[in-house]
């Protein structure tokens, strides 16, 4: 397979120090999960500043303790937040730290052990979900398979504004994504160097969702 997303405007590795610097302590296999839920909020915090750069804005009169000027708020319903259940839980209190309005959507899937492949069980979205610009989050985006398919839900529900964040990615799930759905901005903390035979992400982090939640 031939990867060319980096060329893809699209496609946002988010390259920054404190995501570095966060990132490497997250995937430490000595991390509690306290502290990968604590630094998973912060990195998800740092890739919506990123996402959300270009979102629209409105004027807006305000009255300073000195006079009126026109300032800038962002225009409309703005925000609705997707997270892939259950990591991207993990992820969803950092988005709301910047936006704390956005409502919340879920949607559940899993990966078959023997297939890799999602299974659906759980989709519930916002009522307005297409005014919004949705933002999907899961730590992992290793096949891609979760992601596309969560997005193609959302799209179903008449959703045209969507950006995907995730923290580890794979060479090959974020082809898949920008291959898939070329209307979708993918923003990343990492891209690592493969997946393994059991489509896990290395180096990676291992299984995000027990680490976050101390499963295993
Ligand atoms: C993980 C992860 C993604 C998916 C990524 O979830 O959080 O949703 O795998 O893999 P993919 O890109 O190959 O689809 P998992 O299925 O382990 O479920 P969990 O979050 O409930 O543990
Ligand atoms: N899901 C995870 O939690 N980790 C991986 O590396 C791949 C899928």
């Amino acid at each position: 397979m031939k990867f060319t997303f980096r060329e893809n405007p699209n496609f946002h590795d988010v390259d920054h120090p404190l995501v570095e610097h966060k990132l490497s302590i997250l995937r430490s296999v000595d991390t509690t999960p306290k502290q990968f839920a604590e630094l998973a909020e912060e990195i998800a915090l740092l890739l919506t500043y990123e996402a959300t750069k270009n979102l629209p804005l409105e004027d807006v009169q305000v009255e300073t303790p000195l006079e009126t000027m026109t300032g800038k708020m962002v225009s409309g319903k703005a925000v609705g937040i997707v997270p892939i259940l259950r990591a991207g839980l993990g992820m969803v209190s950092g988005v709301q730290k910047l936006i704390p309005n956005a409502k919340v959507g879920h949607i559940g899937l899993y990966r078959d052990h023997d297939t890799h492949e999602p299974v659906e069980y759980y989709c519930k979205l916002p009522a307005d979900a297409e005014k919004r610009t949705i933002i999907v989050v899961d730590p992992m985006l290793a096949t891609g398979g979760s992601a596309s398919d969560a997005i193609t839900m959302i799209k179903k529900r008449g959703v045209k504004k969507i950006k995907l964040c995730c923290i580890v990615s794979a060479p090959e799930g974020v082809q898949r994504v920008l291959d898939d759905h070329p209307d979708v901005e993918v923003y990343v903390a990492a891209v690592d160097r493969c997946l393994n035979e059991n489509c896990y992400i290395l180096p990676g982090l291992g299984d995000a969702g027990d680490r976050l939640f101390g499963t295993k």
